[in-house]
């Protein structure tokens, strides 16, 4: 009985010996199964691709803390009359607007919930527009600080200077590379930020509006520019009462009468088939001024 039973256990050894192999290898090859048709494809997806690469410059690096620390000094100590808006939410609407999505096919409407928390009333006379003049208007701006360029207003301080797109392929933004607007695609996240910002910037002027143009460049006023593709339409003619013109020459280039010129004649005309009264002035003197202050030995700084 005992023999028997022994025999027959070590009969069956051998049996469920194999039977427990090969349930065993049937696990691990249907476990390894699972692991490779789902792994491969979740690898797959989730392996982070190389951004495409553009011919423009990529994200400014530390574009985020750049961005925060800008809204939070112009919020608390610039304009503090501000310091309700939310620099949190802000951000993140700012990154929603082009990370992960195509530089490429930028829109207006991603720019809207940034342009809703961003706001801000500029008071009427006090619009400054510039075009091929950054420099001196900002010099300027700086000075009269009741003016406004649009880099003087929350958003437009935010962003000036840097750059920026990410990738539909990728929640990261693209550090490598961006779109150009010449060379890659014209509506990429980058130019649509500008021309949706300098919409609302015109849009909003109100009573007389500056601008400060280049009188030493051949076309003081360029249609292709911001100023002259954007901002000169979006004024509105019901609120605008006039724009005033500043053309500024270069300290010791030639000083010529700009204001008849016909670059700024076509201004005028297109402001006249707007109904937005127009006047110029060569070398406006505020502002020549500082010009002066950066040439002080020049003979036309002797006052
Ligand atoms: C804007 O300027 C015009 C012309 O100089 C003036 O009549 C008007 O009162 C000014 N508006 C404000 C709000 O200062
Ligand atoms: C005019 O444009 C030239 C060339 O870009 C620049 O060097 C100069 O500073 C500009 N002048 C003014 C008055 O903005
Ligand atoms: C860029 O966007 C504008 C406005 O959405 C559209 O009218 C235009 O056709 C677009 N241009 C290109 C090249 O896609």
């Amino acid at each position: 009985m005992a023999s028997h039973r022994f025999s027959s256990v070590s009969e069956e050894e051998p049996c469920c010996d194999i039977s427990r192999k090969t349930k065993i290898c049937l696990c691990v090859f249907f476990g390894l199964l699972i692991v490779v048709v789902i792994a491969v494809p979740v690898g797959i997806l989730m392996w982070p691709r190389p951004h495409k690469e553009w011919k423009g410059e990529g994200t400014t690096a530390h574009f985020y803390e750049i961005l925060m620390g800008r809204c939070y000094t112009y919020t608390q100590i610039v304009r503090p009359e501000l310091g309700h808006k939310d620099c949190q939410k802000i951000g993140k609407a700012f990154t929603s607007a082009f990370l992960s999505k195509d530089p490429c096919s930028s829109t207006e409407q991603d720019y809207e919930p940034l342009m809703e928390l961003t706001n801000q009333a500029v008071p009427c006379n006090k619009t400054l527009f510039w075009s091929k003049s950054s420099q001196l208007a900002h010099d300027y701006t700086r000075v009269r600080q009741n003016m406004f360029t649009l880099e003087d207003t929350l958003l437009g301080y935010m962003a000036d200077g840097l750059r920026w797109c990410g990738d539909s392929g990728s929640s990261d933004m693209n550090y490598k590379s961006c779109p150009n607007w010449r060379e890659d695609c014209s509506n990429n996240s980058f130019s649509v930020f500008w021309n949706t910002v300098s919409k609302r910037f015109a849009e909003d002027a109100c009573g007389v509006v500056h601008v400060v143009l280049n009188g030493s460049i051949s076309n003081p006023f360029d249609e292709r520019s911001t100023f002259g593709r954007v901002e000169v339409f979006n004024l509105r003619p019901e609120k605008v009462h006039r724009l005033q013109a500043w053309v500024m020459h270069d300290i010791g280039s030639a000083g010529s009468d700009s204001c008849s010129s016909s670059s700024i004649n076509v201004l005028k005309w297109i402001l006249k088939e707007r109904s937005i009264a127009f006047s110029c002035e060569n070398n406006y003197g505020p502002i020549r001024l500082l010009q002066c202050v950066k040439n002080p030995e020049h003979p036309s700084c002797r006052f």
